[in-house]
């Protein structure tokens, strides 16, 4: 089955031909990050409007590098949400109108089950159950796969994505964006143990994840020790690095010891570990170190697929579309699309009070 794959979730425009939901035949990604740079985060207006302009060619790229005609395709993959839903808009209409012109077959995929099928491509198949930690800069959760298509959520952030972390913490401290990557680098060059954070506990004792209180933890460590942050073209201090390489050791502490809390207890076949954060070097690490403790593989995407890309999109949608699955043309955009489910008492105790341990 040749599925051709579409994603515009947040600011990257892509499209990918994928065969036989392993093989990935072309990708294409137009990243918006020169445009997005200098306001040091997305701007959902400018976004849209970028992917209007890529769509077509991205497309077309993709079919290009492919080899093959439209019409070889056996059916269509677009991200219909989570997102901003003038990105998802161009991606969702765009496809909806090429499976209505080509007579082919559409489904919708949810942007966080896609990152999860991003590590199809190089790794040996999935074996379930399986856990799948999806950490992006606006996911964090940590699921349960019982069987391909079902999720559970056992652990999720209760404010910020990890990503974000990394992107605000980065642009507090003056580096630039996206953040993930600048704090990598610096912290390669760092002391981790130079500021003590500690790993945030949740008051009511459920194992979800929380950054926020640690982006105001960093940021009143700048004040306190008068951290200045770095200038444009300016080396940054060795307070910096220091402070970079705590930071991200209590964030890939917080994530890889909760996860191996949980897997000790599920015992899942497989760690899943996906997203744009995953292609921290760091993070990969600590959870091989899990892995090899629990003696479970652990699947990455390669650093290209980590970011957003439509290969992802087109492995998920071809499950589907192999069930039978198909949309209609009315599919809508979903901004707030949750993937699994959690059960009503769990979440009302998770909406209780945060408690920061010291
Ligand atoms: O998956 P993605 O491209 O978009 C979302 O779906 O959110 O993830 C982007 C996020 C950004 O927050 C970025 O800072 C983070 O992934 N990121 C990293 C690294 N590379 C990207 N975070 C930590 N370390 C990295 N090397
Ligand atoms: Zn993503």
């Amino acid at each position: 089955m040749l599925v051709l794959g579409i994603e515009s979730s947040c600011d990257e425009t892509a499209a990918a031909i994928v065969r036989g939901g392993r093989e990935m035949v072309s990708s294409v990604i137009s990243s918006q990050i020169e445009t997005h740079k200098r306001f040091g985060g997305v701007v959902p207006e400018l976004a849209s409007r970028e992917h209007l302009d890529k769509i077509v060619p991205v497309v077309k790229e993709a079919f290009a590098r492919a080899g093959v005609g439209a019409r070889e395709i056996d059916g269509i993959a677009v991200t219909q949400g989570p997102g901003l839903v003038g990105s998802l808009l161009v991606g969702l209409s765009y496809a909806k109108a090429m499976a209505f012109a080509l007579g082919k077959p559409l489904v919708g995929v949810n942007h966080i089950e896609g990152h999860i099928y991003s590590v199809v491509f190089e790794n040996p198949p999935i074996e379930y159950p399986a856990f799948a930690l999806v950490v992006s800069g606006g996911h964090t959760n940590l699921f349960l796969v019982p069987e391909p298509g079902k999720y559970k959520v056992l652990a999720r952030t209760r404010d910020d994505a990890a990503g974000e972390a990394f992107d605000k913490v980065a642009k507090m401290l003056g580096l630039g964006y996206p953040g993930g990557p600048i704090i990598e680098r610096l912290a390669r060059e760092g002391d981790a143990r130079a500021v003590p954070f500690s790993v945030p506990r949740m008051g009511d004792g459920l194992p979800d994840f929380s950054f926020s209180g640690l982006k105001t933890a960093v940021s009143k460590y700048v004040r306190e020790t008068g951290l200045q942050p770095v200038a444009e073209g300016e080396t940054p201090a060795q307070a910096v690095k220091d402070l970079a390489a705590s930071f991200q050791s209590v964030v890939v502490r917080s994530l890889v010891g909760t996860t191996e809390k949980l897997a000790a207890e599920h015992r899942p076949r497989t760690l899943v570990v996906a997203g744009g954060v995953a292609c921290n070097g760091a993070l990969r690490d600590a959870a091989d170190a899990a892995g090899a403790r629990l003696k479970i593989p652990v699947y990455f995407p390669s650093r290209h697929l980590s970011t957003d890309n439509a290969a992802m999109i087109a492995a998920a949608g071809t499950i589907k579309l192999q069930a039978g699955e198909r949309a209609d043309l009315d599919l809508n955009a979903d901004v707030s699309l949750r993937l699994g489910n959690i059960d009503a008492e769990e979440d009302a105790a998770r909406r209780g009070h945060i408690r920061y341990r010291k």
